[in-house]
């Protein structure tokens, strides 16, 4: 059977021109991909050739389609609206505009491709803050902690995301997100459930759902696209919600320093093989990086399961709690932590649970400073699917493992 590579751009590139023919409805199809795609290599290039508005990446959220249509800006104009830009707002100047909520969404549309080195809005001076008491900072601070979006930013920048979020209560049923829609805000989970419901050929599922931690909401910004899937609150309610300009300048900005820093890394671990190009640059787009001290449990044995690790730096020791065999020096029911393997650079730990839906199998301790790299257990179901084959093979050797070493594996089983 013949065997053809698709490039990892083409989708996004072929996707946007078609949008652009879509909206544009031109008379000569020719003529018009011509010059749109001299345009976006030239674009591409960094020539100071006339853009119009088929400069997608280039294109700033807060544009309307209106302004587009009709409206050529030489390099020369766009400069002067820069210099224009700058005038109305001094360095110091503080933004605060009223929160966006669901209900006064931006109306465009959303199928530009996104490429995170071609991100370079010039608006880093309009820092939106919006004041908090003590106590709400406090809060705030404690539902990102653990954000793995945020895992990866400056302090500075970390800040500044906390500066810019607001709080925004729900009551149960309501739709914080509806799938299809525009993106708006990034949302982080101060507390709550929120069932996730994903529509396909007209038949809406529930995937899964939040329960008081983590966050959503940050895929149709990242990737200009509609929304993804519908999230409804099921009780009341907290969120803290990040508005998307925020968000593009600081968390899209940071993804292309997070592509060039883990792309090699991600292309030599032998898990994601199977994965295209730009499913693995997905990954790397929502992961975190979490640094562990020696001796630091990464995982404990029986815990509710919400993330997938894979060993960047250091090595990892998993450990199996088990009875202690009868006529040991210890009484009937001491258990005993034992070592069952270890894991190096490039592989990975935390898939039993996710694939199983049960508990934690075993401890995970780092063995010195560690570094993992973390993604959580939505975008594990979203992205890591065609990996799951690999997964299964691994676990089945789990078992055998188990009973080489306790003659059974009776602790996967539970
Ligand atoms: P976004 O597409 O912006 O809005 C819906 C959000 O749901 C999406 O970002 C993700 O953050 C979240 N989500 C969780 N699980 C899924 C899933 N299986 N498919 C798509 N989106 C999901
Ligand atoms: P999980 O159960 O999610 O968390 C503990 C992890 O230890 C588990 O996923 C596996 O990734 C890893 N592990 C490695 N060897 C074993 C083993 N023999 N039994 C169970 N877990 C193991």
């Amino acid at each position: 059977m013949m065997s053809v590579s698709v490039p990892a751009a083409l989708p996004d590139l072929l996707k946007s021109f078609t949008v652009e023919v879509l909206k544009q409805q031109p008379e000569n199809l020719l003529d018009f991909a011509v010059l749109y795609f001299t345009e976006l290599r030239d674009e591409r290039e960094g020539k100071t050739s006339a853009v119009t508005e088929s400069r997608p990446a280039l294109r700033r959220g807060d544009e309307s389609d209106e302004d587009d249509r009709e409206h050529i800006i030489t390099c020369d104009e766009e400069e002067h609206e820069e210099e224009e830009e700058e005038d109305d707002f001094p360095d110091d100047f503080t933004f605060k505009p009223p929160p966006t909520s669901k209900h006064s969404r931006r109306v465009s549309v959303c199928a530009e491709p996104y490429n995170p080195d071609e991100d370079d809005d010039d608006d880093s001076d309009l820092k939106i803050v919006h004041p908090k008491t003590d106590q709400q900072r406090c809060r705030l601070q404690e539902a990102c902690k653990d954000i793995l979006l945020f895992k990866t930013l400056e302090e500075e920048q970390f800040s500044e995301v906390l500066d810019a979020m607001f709080e925004v209560l729900v009551k149960p049923n309501e739709h914080i997100i509806d799938q299809g829609d525009d993106g708006d805000n990034f949302y982080v989970i101060e507390r709550g459930v929120y069932d996730i419901q994903v529509e396909k050929d007209g038949v809406s599922r529930c995937v899964g759902k939040y329960d008081n931690k983590g966050s959503f909401g940050e895929l149709a910004l990242m990737y200009n696209t509609p929304r993804a899937a519908t999230i409804i609150a099921v009780q009341p309610g907290a969120l803290w919600a990040l508005d998307r300009e925020t968000f593009h300048r600081l968390i899209v900005k940071n993804n292309a320093k997070k592509r060039r820093t883990y792309e090699a890394f991600i292309e030599c671990v032998p898990l994601l093989k199977s994965l295209e190009l730009s499913e693995r640059m997905k990954m790397v787009d929502v992961l975190g990086a979490k640094t562990f001290k020696d001796g630091e449990q990464i995982i404990k044995q029986g815990d509710a399961a919400d993330c997938f690790y894979i060993v960047e730096s250091g090595v990892v020791k998993i450990m199996i709690k088990r009875k202690a065999k009868a006529g040991r020096p210890r009484s009937g029911d001491e258990e005993v932590e034992v070592e069952v393997s270890r894991c190096v650079r490039g592989q990975y730990f935390g898939e039993l649970a996710l694939v199983t839906n049960k508990p934690r199998a075993a401890s995970v301790y780092a063995v010195g400073e560690t570094k993992c790299l973390v993604i959580d257990v939505q975008a594990f179901e979203r992205l890591l699917g065609p990996c799951k084959e690999i997964m299964k093979r691994n676990i089945a050797l789990y078992h055998e493992q188990l009973v080489a070493l306790f003659g059974s594996s009776e602790d996967l089983k539970r």
